[in-house]
């Protein structure tokens, strides 16, 4: 469980424009069942600003950025992304807050019947008023900057882990987000 406020020492933190932080979370609390995993979490996060937040297997990292992104909904608390409270926006107002932020989930995420370049086509073509050639372009140069171009016509399911966590990571940016969060982005398999 998690139950820390990590965060404390920035939250006085304020930037040149005076612009209300990328993420602020309040005294978040989220339990499924009996079973209590995030308890009065507080954290915020300025722009330009990277936060890690580190804890073992279970304790509810995952949970807590899902939350974030309004997969989950909170039991009480608050939080805030670019200064907008997310916890009880209706479905329409939340994928405008969405399309602000680029989310790699753990396990990448992708969608299996789907090759790699069009994963990465697919938040453009949901989103963004690109024709069919720059959506091409941009998704290749997406993919080249992770080191999948070669690679764009294969399934998921023919790609390492950590081949697809770079797809994801492709996708995550595909809508140049302003914020974006990671699942455990450099995984390791434990050595003891
Ligand atoms: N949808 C859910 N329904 C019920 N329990 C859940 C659900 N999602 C997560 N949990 C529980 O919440 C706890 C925290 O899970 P979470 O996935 O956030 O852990 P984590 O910190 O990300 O772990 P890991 O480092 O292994 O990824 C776990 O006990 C898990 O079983
Ligand atoms: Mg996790």
């Amino acid at each position: 469980m998690l139950d820390k406020q990590p965060h404390e020492a920035s939250s006085k933190k304020t930037n040149s424009k005076n612009l209300p932080p990328a993420i602020q979370v309040e005294s978040l609390s989220k339990s499924f069942g009996e079973q209590t995993v995030l308890k009065g979490i507080s954290l915020e996060i300025t722009r330009g600003e990277t936060l890690a937040v580190l804890g073992r297997s279970g304790t509810g990292k995952s949970v807590l950025l899902k939350l974030i992104i309004g997969l989950h909904k909170p039991d009480s608390g608050s939080i805030r992304v670019n200064g907008e409270e997310v916890t009880n926006l209706p479905p329409k107002e939340l994928n405008e807050v969405r399309k602000k932020v680029g989310f790699l989930f753990q396990q990448a995420a992708l969608y299996d019947s789907l090759t790699v370049e069009e994963n990465v086509a697919f938040p453009l073509r949901r989103h963004s008023r690109m024709s069919d050639d720059e959506r091409n372009k941009r998704v290749h140069e997406l993919l080249a900057s992770v080191g999948m171009d070669q690679d764009s016509h294969k399934l998921p399911a023919q790609l390492s882990g950590g081949m697809q966590k770079r797809v994801g990571l492709a996708r995550a940016l595909a809508l140049e987000p302003d914020i974006l969060l990671f699942d455990e982005p450099l995984r390791r398999k434990p050595t003891t």
